[in-house]
């Protein structure tokens, strides 16, 4: 009887230490690779910006994208959300052959009489009214910065 009581507590302590293992081995299961690829395409988006922005072009920046991204899109591409609306759309601002080809003055005019000031767009709606000369001058800023 007494060896029959060990023999079973052997054959158990036996049980208990193979199913101890093969609980142990499923949870070895973290894949270092995965962490380490994370880890690489988070650096892969923090890519330096193509040039710095100076201090006009970021407060132009700042109203750009209240007021005129809609239309003329993030990236100055002229496909803002509302482009679709657009006939003809909005000029591509990074497009530095067109845009080097404007002055300063004839944005500005644009920004402060809109479109039909210019003998463009009607679409293109005056801001004189809304944003002062100083802001005009940011935005103009900003929008020739797409094009550096
Ligand atoms: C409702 C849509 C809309 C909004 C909002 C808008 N624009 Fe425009 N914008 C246009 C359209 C359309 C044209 C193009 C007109 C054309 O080429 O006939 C245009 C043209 C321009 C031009 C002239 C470019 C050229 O070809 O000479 C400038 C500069 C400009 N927008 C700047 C801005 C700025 C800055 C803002 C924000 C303050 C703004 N726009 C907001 C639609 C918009």
């Amino acid at each position: 009887m007494k060896t029959f009581t060990v023999l079973t507590a052997l054959v158990l302590s036996f049980l208990f230490l193979q199913c101890s293992k093969y609980t142990n081995n499923t949870h070895k299961q973290p894949a270092k690779s995965d962490s380490t690829s994370a880890v690489d395409s988070a650096s892969q988006t923090l890519a330096a910006p193509v040039h710095e922005l100076t201090y006009e072009e970021r407060e132009g920046q700042f109203l750009y994208t209240k007021y005129c991204d809609v239309c003329h899109g993030d990236a100055g591409k002229g496909d803002g959300f509302n482009a679709y609306n657009l006939n003809p759309k909005p000029q591509d601002f990074s497009d530095a052959r067109y845009m080097n080809a404007l002055s300063d003055q004839q944005i500005i005019q644009a920004i402060t009489y809109g479109g039909s000031a210019i003998n463009k767009s009607p679409l293109m709606p005056p801001w004189g009214g809304r944003l002062d000369k100083q802001r005009i001058e940011y935005l103009a800023a900003y929008v020739r910065s797409f094009a550096k």
